[in-house]
């Protein structure tokens, strides 16, 4: 909302969120009195591309009779949505913004609504036509019921109806402001030179400004020209601090690499750099800022989702070794709703590199409301998550755009592994100061791995038209066979299967023959002969090995042609420095394939719905 045409702003703007949900997109731009809206499935690029070819835009004036071309298109208050279908298949219909019956009121939308079936029956019996499938389109309708020539009166009555999830921008074509509101879904608040930008997530603000204001559950702001106000549901206003962002603009571009996935792989020894800086001091203790009394803490227990519940299994492994304290791993989703028998001797530890994800924020608040300390691991600063913990440790690792997630992964482990320390200082446990020694070496050891890329780039040419993958690994590297088989699935759409090494004997291996590469994580730790053995039964069965090892020994070369050496390690760190090879592999499989590495078919980096 400002001076300047809003229609580039916002085409710009969706083109960085666009990692967030990607099926349709579109816009809406007040003008003159009119509403003009493009829709388009697919791509952003693919909305865009009607305006170069002069498509030009629709006036909801006299339904779409009328079309603007670019340049006659001005006006400077515009909202703008790419989507990750919830409600509705993704088509142009269902694509926001949705518009009231009378098409002056348009809404964007974030979340779900949950008793949308309820509301729309009403409205409909009022009179109201719907025309999309979507959740969404009964906020536009019960914003034109309330409407009485103050949109946000307007929007306070239906937002008071609505229940469920949201994150939601509304524009009339009567009001030269644009209303936002939260609960459950993020709304950032960019504030500007004589422009104002809200997004649900600052890397649509930060090449405008790194001013922020991050909106709570339950208020809402009105964007006017001459500013802004931020309120409660009930139209008090808010007192609220601006931010700064830390993150440089070009953080957020691709930097001459081909995907924003490689670019962060191989951003991984900063990254990691980044998460250990100044918290180990001179005398090797872990500085850790955390507003939390461990004394009487008697049981931690983890919840996180997809890559980062990975590195909560690895975090378990980390944490009862060096702290000998007893952790347990859940998926957030499934720990909310068991209801959990926690308290005030637990530590719930979230882990999340949005800090948005929706299940990870249910069970943060499910064990905070039954009396659990709570702390985070979160990347995104300012994140919901972020603010709600009574403590966290950020990773430091920069925007992760890429939806596989990556440098994250490594910064989490690293970042648990300091908390399994620091507990263990709390805690009296005996350190071997060898760990620190590692700790240090972990952003060198990294880059060497990352010199194995041109071998894995052949493995990947080799093994591309595969249909299936097995993953196998024992102890900490369990949890990175899982990581490996998520990520190839994830962006190369191969199913892989991710399975601790010695259970396979009990099922998986009677998917294993010539047709199936087996990936062996098998580097030198107390399994390490056990972990031969398996090998040697997959061998016996004709399945093709691919290793990653630290110990190319003659068993090893016996067994495989597939060898990736990656440096030693303490067995600690190992998870980080055998992930890596794992995510190379995955990322040139899908390459190759030609494939949208970045933004892989039906996700979104952020699940912020439940
Ligand atoms: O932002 P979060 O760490 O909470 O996200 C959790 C998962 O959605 C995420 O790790 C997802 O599994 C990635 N696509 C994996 O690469």
């Amino acid at each position: 909302m400002g001076k300047k045409n809003a229609f580039p702003i916002l085409i710009e703007g969706l083109k960085k969120m666009e990692y967030r949900g990607y099926d349709s997109a579109g816009i809406c731009v007040g003008h003159n009195n009119d509403l003009m809206l493009a829709k388009k499935k697919g791509r952003v690029v693919e909305l865009e591309k009607d305006f170069l070819n002069e498509y030009g835009v629709c006036s909801l004036d006299g339904s779409c009779e009328k079309r603007y071309e670019l340049k006659e298109i001005k006006g400077g208050m515009g909202i703008a949505h790419t989507r990750w279908a919830t409600h509705g298949e993704p088509n142009e219909t269902n694509a926001h913004p949705h518009f009231d019956c009378k098409k002056e009121i348009a809404v964007v939308h974030n979340g779900i609504i949950e008793n949308y079936n309820a509301l729309k029956e009403i409205l409909e019996k009022e009179g109201h036509i719907f025309v999309s499938k979507t959740d969404t389109e009964v906020i536009s309708h019960l914003v034109e019921k309330f409407y009485q020539g103050n949109i946000e009166e307007a929007a306070i009555k239906a937002i008071k109806l609505i229940e469920g999830t949201f994150g939601l921008a509304i524009i009339c074509k009567k009001e030269n402001k644009i209303i936002v509101a939260r609960r459950g879904s993020p709304v950032v608040l960019g504030v500007g030179e004589n422009e104002n930008i809200v997004a649900s997530d600052v890397v649509a603000i930060l090449p405008h400004t790194k001013r922020v204001i991050y909106l709570n559950d339950n208020e809402m702001a009105v964007l006017m020209q001459d500013g802004y106000a931020v309120k409660n549901l009930d139209g008090q206003n808010v007192e609220k601090n601006i931010e700064e962002i830390k993150w440089a603009a070009e953080e957020i571009e691709k930097g001459g690499y081909k995907h924003f996935m490689l670019k962060e792989i191989f951003e991984q020894p900063k990254a990691v750099e980044n998460t250990l800086r100044g918290r180990i001091d001179e005398d090797n203790n872990v500085k850790l800022s955390l507003d939390i009394d461990f004394s009487n803490l008697k049981r931690i227990i983890i919840a996180a989702c997809g890559t980062s519940w990975h590195s909560a299994l690895i975090g378990k492994y980390l944490i009862e070794k060096s702290a000998n304290l007893p952790v347990e791993v859940d998926y957030a989703s499934e720990f909310r709703y068991r209801n959990p028998i926690v308290g005030p001797d637990d530590l719930l530890l979230v882990i999340s590199q949005s800090g948005e994800t929706a299940d990870v924020l249910a069970a943060l608040r499910e064990a905070k409301q039954k009396g659990a300390k709570t702390l985070g691991i979160i990347n995104v600063v300012g994140s919901t998550i972020a603010r709600e913990v009574d403590s966290g440790i950020y990773l430091h690792a920069g925007p992760e755009i890429g939806v596989a997630s990556t440098k994250a992964f490594s910064c989490q482990v690293t970042a648990l592994l300091l908390l399994a320390l620091f507990l263990a200082q709390k805690r009296g446990v005996k350190i071997d100061k060898e760990i620190f020694v590692e700790l240090k070496n972990l952003p060198k050891k990294i880059e060497e791995t990352l010199k194995n890329s041109d071998k894995i780039i052949l493995l990947a040419d080799k093994f591309k038209d595969a249909k299936n993958f097995l993953y196998l690994g024992r102890g900490m590297n369990f949890p990175v066979a899982l990581e490996g088989a998520l990520k190839l699935k994830e962006i190369s759409y191969i199913h892989a299967e991710g399975y601790p090494a010695a259970e396979m004997k009990h099922g998986p291996i009677a998917l294993v023959d010539s047709n199936m590469p087996v990936v062996f994580v098998a580097t030198k730790d107390n399994t390490y002969s056990k972990i031969l053995s398996n090998m040697e039964e997959i061998r016996a069965r004709g399945g093709q090995i691919i290793a990653i090892t630290n110990e190319v020994s003659q068993d090893i070369q016996r067994l495989s042609q597939n060898i990736i050496a990656v440096p030693r390690c303490a067995e600690e760190l190992s998870p980080i420095i055998n992930t890596i090879p794992l995510q190379i592999l995955a990322y040139h499989i899908a390459d190759k394939k030609n494939l949208d590495v970045d933004k892989p078919k039906n996700l979104a980096k952020s699940v912020t719905v439940e």
